[in-house]
């Protein structure tokens, strides 16, 4: 763990316009810098960094936050991987804390299999470096294939020793569980209760996931042992920490080449990925031997949109060339293929060849896979009439998954010349089989969606804590009036806090924001967005004194967040949102701090979800330019908070009225007539109180 004061001092050090810039051509506007989003495929500058305030957001996509999220977004990386990421950057040395017991017990199941990983991967490799049977047999193999100690080094191979129990003894002793070992596949339980290492005597990939956690290992069988009933890989089975089918090998180490040539190149092993590295190719992954699925392709597409399958250039490799390869196009990416000499697989081409001869050959000989197709189709089906029929509907089957309707008809119209047919009989035929597809994705999602809704349905059922919608249309939810110039709370837009007359800020071209509860219902959004509205000025304004009046009616000056929280005690309310609820309650711990400062408290919590929600409230899109608009907020502070108060409490009580109403409709209380007039007697108070409120807020809400 980071002690906090390292936290603060990272979060200090990083600047945002010059984190950014690393990743992202930024130009300015106005008080702000723009530039295109790294996160979609942004076609205008939607993305905008705001170094007054240390954030950056995109206005389509709606991903951002401070330096610190912006390093976990682009570099795939946990909130302490990206600490450490920055602090590197800044040259910031980390103080680390011990763990505390208790801490310790709290790692979850997954933490824990990923520690033994990594624990494992350190000890493999260093068995391999600094063991004699490691540097004898496992270096040897490794350096006999020609592998270079800094390959060895970037991919942390590895050795484990021919030997019963070697690894698991010693993690045993270092206190990792028997439990982890096994689930993880590190090691197995024989009959008579021992525990045994399953790779003994073997060479060792570890699997880095995309953030650069060991996910998996593959042993492989040192030649001199191919023979005979060994199986050549050993790979780590799956688990919590593993799916295979979701991991590509080699992501972690390629993930940065891959954005910046903006493009890929797969291939089927471990091997092939090490050798092209080491001849300077580094925009390489490999799917192990297993046809690519949608995870997969997922992956490879948040980086970039184009690759390449390098496959031998036998029978098996083409036929691998044409293996999963109709979702990569349904994904938009741009496919071609290359096929290597007969004979050689990356691996062996990579280590004749230097990268510029590599990248040569890879130009002059890669095709578009769709033209790929069609050729080698039109070869093999020849003349045979059948055959040629099933190859023109195969091709166009994979045209029709492509989602950009211009690429369609440039491939129908090559299709048509290199077929020999009529384009626009063929365009007809895949125009048909688009609809088809389609209608199938529509039925999927729908599908889909209802499983959502259920899930929803059922979570809300159990989960006591979500305030319950009121009926729509109840005449009831009337919003109260704020003072003028108030930020509105429009249900559609739950980021939105412009007040409704200032001048368009200069970031006016960026479209509205998503919003980011969906999840939520309609009613519910509004009453959460209250809460969120007052968390905003907790965050943003948390430590500023505004005046306020104590129980014996003299006035005094309390800060905003102490202030929130008393007002919400006095009617013994709380924030629903169990994030806000959390985050007031923080707040107060520190609040008597000397030197507190809730915004910067906030912004660089150790917890991710805190300090992204914060970068996300002190956010004031709206406002960039307006400084004069930031200083009449917090001058009207006062203002602001009691109305927004009174506007909450007022929603907390027509929730209530409403519950009482749906109370008195229940038959169980209807029949009971002691507790009905119970009920009606808490309706006749509550109704009070909201007159009472009504009153407050401006005597400008009808009541019935
Ligand atoms: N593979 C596997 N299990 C096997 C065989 C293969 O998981 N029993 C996966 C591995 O990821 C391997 C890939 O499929 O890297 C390709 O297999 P292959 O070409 O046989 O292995 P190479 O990577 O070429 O390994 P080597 O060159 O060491 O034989
Ligand atoms: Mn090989």
């Amino acid at each position: 763990m980071i002690d906090q004061s390292t936290i603060n001092r990272i979060i200090d050090a990083a600047n945002i316009v010059d984190v950014v810039s690393e990743y992202v051509t930024l130009r300015r506007a106005g008080a702000s810098y723009k530039g295109l989003c790294p996160f979609h495929d942004d076609k205008t500058p939607s993305f905008y960094v705001n170094p007054a305030r240390g954030i950056c957001k995109c206005f389509s996509c709606g991903k951002g936050g401070n330096a610190v999220h912006f390093v976990m977004e682009q570099e795939q990386l946990s909130y302490y991987e990206a600490l450490r990421f920055l602090a590197r950057k800044y040259g910031i040395e980390i103080q680390e804390r011990e763990l505390t017991q208790e801490e310790r017990r709290n790692q979850n199941e997954r933490e824990s299999m990923f520690a033994v990983n990594e624990w494992a991967s350190l000890y493999f490799h260093d068995t391999l470096l600094h063991t004699d049977d490691g540097r004898s047999i496992g270096l040897a193999y490794f350096r006999n294939r020609g592998f270079r100690d800094d390959i060895i080094e970037k991919f942390r191979l590895g050795y484990s020793l021919d030997a019963w129990d070697a690894m698991a003894k010693t993690a045993l002793q270092r206190g990792y569980k028997e439990d982890y070992l096994l689930r993880t596949g590190l090691a197995y339980k024989r009959d008579n209760g021992q525990v045994n290492d399953k790779y003994r005597g073997r060479v060792i990939f570890p699997w880095f996931s995309v953030s650069g956690k060991i996910v998996a290992f593959g042993g492989r069988v040192l030649d001199s042992r191919t023979k005979g009933v060994n199986q050549k890989y050993i790979n780590s089975p799956e688990s919590e920490i593993f799916h295979k089918s979701n991991e590509l090998y080699g992501i972690f180490q390629a993930k940065r080449q891959m954005v910046k040539e903006d493009m890929v190149y797969m291939v089927e092993g471990y091997t092939d990925v090490i050798s092209m590295h080491q001849c300077g190719i580094e925009n390489v992954v490999a799917n192990s031997g297993t046809a690519l699925n949608n995870a997969q392709i997922r992956l490879i597409h948040r980086f970039t949109s184009n690759i390449t399958l390098l496959y031998d250039g036998d029978d098996a490799g083409i036929h691998a060339a044409l293996r999963g390869t109709d979702m990569l196009l349904a994904d938009g990416m741009n496919v071609k293929v290359l096929l290597l000499p007969d004979g050689d697989d990356p691996d062996s081409f990579a280590r004749k060849h230097n990268a510029a001869e590599f990248r040569q050959y890879v130009t002059q000989h890669q095709t578009d896979f769709i033209i790929f197709k069609v050729n080698l189709l039109i070869h093999e089906a020849g003349r045979d009439p059948r055959k040629r029929s099933e190859l023109v509907s195969n091709i166009l089957q994979s045209i029709s998954v492509i989602p950009d309707e211009i690429v369609r008809a440039s491939y129908i119209h090559e299709c048509a010349e290199l077929m020999q047919m009529d384009e626009q009989m063929l365009l007809r035929q895949c125009n048909k089989m688009r609809r088809d597809y389609l209608q199938k994705k529509k039925t999927e999602r729908e599908r889909e969606a209802q499983r959502q809704q259920h899930l929803e349905q059922r979570q809300q059922q159990s989960d006591p804590s979500l305030p319950t919608a009121p009926p729509p249309d109840s005449t009831d939810d009337v919003p109260p009036v704020l003072p003028d110039n108030f930020p509105p709370f429009d249900p559609e837009r739950p980021t939105d806090n412009l007040p409704p007359d200032v001048p368009p800020p200069d970031i006016a071209d960026a479209p509205p924001p998503t919003p980011s509860v969906m999840h939520l219902s309609h009613a519910d959004q509004r009453f959460f967005g209250l809460e969120r509205l007052l968390m905003m000025f907790i965050v943003r304004y948390g430590e500023q004194a505004i005046n306020s009046i104590d129980a014996e009616g003299n006035n005094i000056q309390l800060p905003v967040a102490q202030f929130i929280s008393d007002e919400l005690a006095v009617d013994n309310l709380h924030f629903h949102h169990a994030l806000y609820a959390r985050m007031l309650d923080e707040a107060m711990a520190h609040i008597g701090d000397t030197g507190f400062v809730s915004n910067r408290f906030f912004l660089s919590h150790p917890d991710v979800d805190v300090s992204r929600e914060a970068s996300e409230l002190v956010d004031d899109r709206y406002q960039l330019s307006k400084s004069q608009q930031i200083t009449a907020e917090s001058e009207r502070l006062e203002e602001y908070v009691s109305h927004l108060l009174l506007d909450y409490k007022y929603n907390v009580v027509n929730e209530e009225l409403q519950r009482l109403s749906r109370l008195l409709a229940d038959p169980s209380v209807a029949s009971d007539a002691q507790r009905c007039i119970e009920v009606m007697q808490q309706h006749a108070q509550m109704s009070g109180v909201k007159r009472k409120l009504a009153r407050e807020l401006g005597d400008r809400i009808i009541v019935k």
